[in-house]
């Protein structure tokens, strides 16, 4: 299968070893397995725990503790609505070889994470990119959105909060999404990997909740700070992931069995670990408005919810000339617009790290003057 290159990957992959101030990162500063323990408690029982184990392939499908606790983050999900997969990223492509065929209309609403649109075009899919606007607080129009949409497509792909414009839908713009969907029975695919994180701290609806056909995506890597357990999730009605789960038969097996354990012991800690992350994304982004505020070459939509925000800049340069030139001038590394596919603008993380950010940020507009 021949692919497009992942813009965004390949630019971590070439950018991210030099990068002195890192603001191109989308993740809360990671927890380690120590600060882990330390927040969840009881660090010697779960140590003879984890040394017990026989490190066999453990339960196919994901352990039943783990199924339950992640079914805790919807509002009508039992286990056998969840499937668990390698991270997100094996979420999303699971579901959309599952669904998607040669010839299939797939709307996908961008800005947003590349396999959205480069699976289903691989696959021969017909796909529509859908761009979200800075004039509408990067929310969809949903008059045109209906258009796009029309009664034929087969595959929806949204991210909400979105990445990278911390946009986050209003519920009743949500119901209307379905209302579109439902005209075409498309399915909805809801990345929702930053949903947990959102600013005012009222978790958005899933998609899973509220349509038969929606299929949550999401992980431990944003909102529990544990990219490095690789784990994420399906979450849809049953019979959708019994289908996905044929798919998957032939490149997963099971997750880790130590990945499954923690994931399950930070879930079952939720409520404390989004506190944490929280309060960090709340002073990053106050760090992040003042300085916008302050910059007249600087335009931002406050983001409302996740760990980034897309900025428009005043330069007659491309945003990949900018940031490699900002880069190898001055360390500051931020992730360019066009490797999202909207020239102009920048994203930036702010959720890492803040006398870093404070600092990269005063370097990125001295060097824009
Ligand atoms: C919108 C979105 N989806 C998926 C991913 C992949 O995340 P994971 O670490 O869960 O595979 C990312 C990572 O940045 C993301 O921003």
């Amino acid at each position: 299968m021949k692919i497009d290159k992942f813009k965004v990957e390949e630019w971590f992959n070439k950018y991210e070893k030099d990068a002195v101030y890192d603001l191109a990162d989308t993740c809360v500063e990671s927890l380690s397995i120590e600060e882990l323990f330390e927040i969840t408690g009881t660090k010697d029982k779960y140590l003879s725990e984890i040394f017990s184990r026989k490190l066999n392939y453990g339960d196919i499908h994901g352990s039943e503790r783990l199924k339950n606790g992640i079914s805790t983050l919807y509002k009508n999900q039992k286990s056998n609505n969840i499937t668990i997969t390698h991270g997100t990223i094996g979420a999303n492509q699971l579901v959309i070889l599952s669904i998607v065929e040669r010839g299939d209309k797939v709307v996908s609403i961008v800005p947003t994470y590349q396999q959205h649109y480069s699976i289903p075009k691989s696959i021969g899919a017909n796909v529509e990119l859908f761009f979200l606007k800075e004039e509408n607080n990067w929310l969809p129009s949903l008059e045109e959105l209906e258009k796009v949409v029309g009664n034929n497509t087969k595959l929806i792909c949204i991210n909400n909060p979105n990445n990278p414009t911390g946009a986050v839908l209003p519920d009743d713009m949500m119901y209307k999404i379905v209302e579109i969907a439902q005209k075409s029975n498309a399915y909805i695919l809801s990345d929702e990997v930053y949903r947990g994180l959102e600013h005012n701290g009222q978790i958005s609806k899933s998609f899973a909740d509220i349509y038969d056909r929606g299929i949550s995506t999401s992980s431990m890597s944003k909102v529990f700070s544990l990219a490095g357990l690789r784990l994420g999730w399906i979450c849809a009605k049953a019979d959708i992931i019994n289908e996905i789960n044929h798919q998957r038969e032939y490149n997963t097996i099971s997750v880790g069995i130590l990945d499954d354990y923690f994931s399950a012991v930070a879930i079952e800690n939720k409520d404390k670990i989004i506190k944490r992350n929280l309060e960090k994304i709340l002073t990053g982004k106050k760090i992040l408005t003042d300085w916008a505020g302050a910059n007249k070459k600087i335009h931002l939509v406050v983001p409302n919810g996740g760990t980034t925000a897309f900025i428009r800049y005043d330069l007659p340069i491309k945003s990949t000339q900018l940031c490699a030139k900002l880069q190898k001038e001055t360390g500051v590394m931020l992730l360019p617009g066009e490797t999202m596919e909207l020239d102009g603008y920048l994203r930036i993380g702010y959720g890492n790290n803040f006398e870093k950010l404070k600092k990269a940020l005063e370097i990125f507009s001295d060097w824009l003057l």
